[in-house]
């Protein structure tokens, strides 16, 4: 039996995903249809010796994050909890807090997810490699390559190519160390918590000199703190996945992941992916639209457009690489491209709201850097994806061009590069 832990984070984390994680957490931002944590959970009930997942986060309760766990548990038919941290406890302290929790019923091992990796979670053949990698009780990752330049965003570590034993760990190096770089998805046996306890004594024994995020003394780092020592020890391997991977961090990675994710509809769950029919909209590529939405039959969307719940779409109406996030409403004859449409938000009649595409590096097809900075060094708006919030009204026949916008704000004219409170 295996349980799988999901690092969810907390309201302190996910700040680049602004304005959009204030009005849901993160790990709940729908990505190609479905909340970002769907898709770890949904791998997970495909391996049918993980009988309970484990949610870990830092987020208070609430009605969203307990109407998506019933939900979702009872669609796949699995165990689903969530443990609150008392305090950002870090990517292991989390686990060593609730290690009694995690333990109960003897799991044979965990399979541990960050919350906000996008990946076509290769779960049966990981369980298989780590299976014929040793007798002895040990430590999975998955990695992914990517360019020597993205490398330094991302824990790189130096493999033996023979036996795929990780020899060296160095989480975001300052110098270039390797191109194979941590996904963020570990399969561990419970051995894990003695090296993880070691960590937590040498922490108590020790003052931590202030890390704002990390206010207490239980938070362990499982890159630096538990990994990185790992390292060289016959006890960690490596298995590396040559199909795509990315981080879902600020909302223009969103846009990246969402495409990812409509492209794996195809193999995965095709009925998924509208289709031209004579009395529908024009469909281009991939693209979701969900069953209660209203496209006008006029309008053309796609490719790599998400449609949620309860969206309307008029006429002459035409979308591409964007999301539409529930309850929000297109008007005539609008073109949003490369966009995230906040919930019940509005687009006026004739409107342009449009984002300029950062994508990534095409020869690193597995890899996304995700280290755009909302600005760049003369404090100018980066160019970047176009964002409204929850409840934005744009009136008719303007243009909004790179922007990002606050909840509720009723805008009242064209507006280019801006933030808008
Ligand atoms: P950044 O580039 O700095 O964001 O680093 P990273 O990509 O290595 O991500 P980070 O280690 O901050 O987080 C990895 C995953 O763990 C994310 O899904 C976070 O939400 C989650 N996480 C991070 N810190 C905590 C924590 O203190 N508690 C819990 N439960 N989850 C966390």
């Amino acid at each position: 039996m295996l349980k799988a832990v999901i690092l969810i984070g907390g309201p302190q984390k996910g700040t680049r995903f602004r304005p959009l994680s204030l009005e849901l957490p993160k790990p709940l931002f729908p990505v190609a249809g479905f909340p970002i944590i769907y898709h770890h959970i949904e791998a997970c009930s495909k391996i049918s010796s993980i009988k309970e997942v484990v949610l870990i986060g830092v987020y208070q309760p609430s009605e969203a994050l307990n109407r998506f766990i019933n939900a979702t548990q009872r669609e796949f038919s699995i165990a689903i909890r969530y443990l609150q941290e008392y305090a950002t406890l870090g990517t292991a302290g989390g686990l060593y807090h609730f290690r009694d929790q995690l333990l109960s019923g003897q799991p044979e091992g965990f399979l541990v997810f960050n919350g906000d990796i996008c990946c076509k979670f290769p779960l049966a053949e990981m369980l298989e490699f780590h299976k014929s990698a040793t007798n002895k009780p040990h430590f999975t990752m998955l990695a992914t390559e990517a360019t020597r330049k993205q490398s330094v965003n991302y824990g790189c570590l130096v493999e033996n190519a023979d036996t795929h034993e990780v020899m060296h760990y160095v989480e975001k190096p300052e110098t270039f160390v390797s191109t194979i770089i941590n996904c963020g998805l570990y399969l561990l046996a419970p051995e894990i918590f003695k090296h993880i306890a070691n960590v937590f004594q040498k922490n108590q024994s020790e003052i931590i000199n202030g890390d704002p995020l990390f206010p207490t003394k239980d938070s362990i780092r499982f890159e630096q703190d538990v990994l990185s020592p790992l390292a060289g020890t016959g006890e960690l391997f490596v298995y590396k996945t040559n199909n795509f991977w990315s981080q879902i961090k600020s909302a223009g990675s969103a846009i990246y992941a969402n495409r990812l994710y409509l492209s794996l509809y195809h193999e995965t769950h095709p009925d998924r992916l509208a289709q031209n029919s004579s009395n529908g909209p024009q469909i281009i590529g991939d693209v979701y639209i969900h069953p209660t939405a209203h496209v006008d039959p006029t309008a053309t969307l796609g490719p790599n457009v998400t449609v949620g719940a309860g969206v309307t779409i008029g006429p002459g109406v035409r979308v591409r690489e964007c999301m539409i996030l529930e309850g929000a409403v297109l008007q005539d004859h609008c073109c949003i491209l490369h966009s995230i449409i906040g919930w019940n938000s509005t687009v006026g009649a004739w409107s342009r709201v449009e984002g300029t595409p950062n994508d990534p590096n095409p020869n690193a097809p597995h890899a996304k850097v995700d280290s755009d900075a909302l600005f760049n060094i003369e404090g100018k708006l980066n160019p970047s994806i176009t964002i409204l919030g929850d409840s934005v009204t744009v009136p008719p026949e303007v243009i909004i061009l790179n922007a990002i916008v606050l909840p509720d704000k009723k805008m009242d004219g064209s507006f280019k590069n801006q933030i808008l409170l």
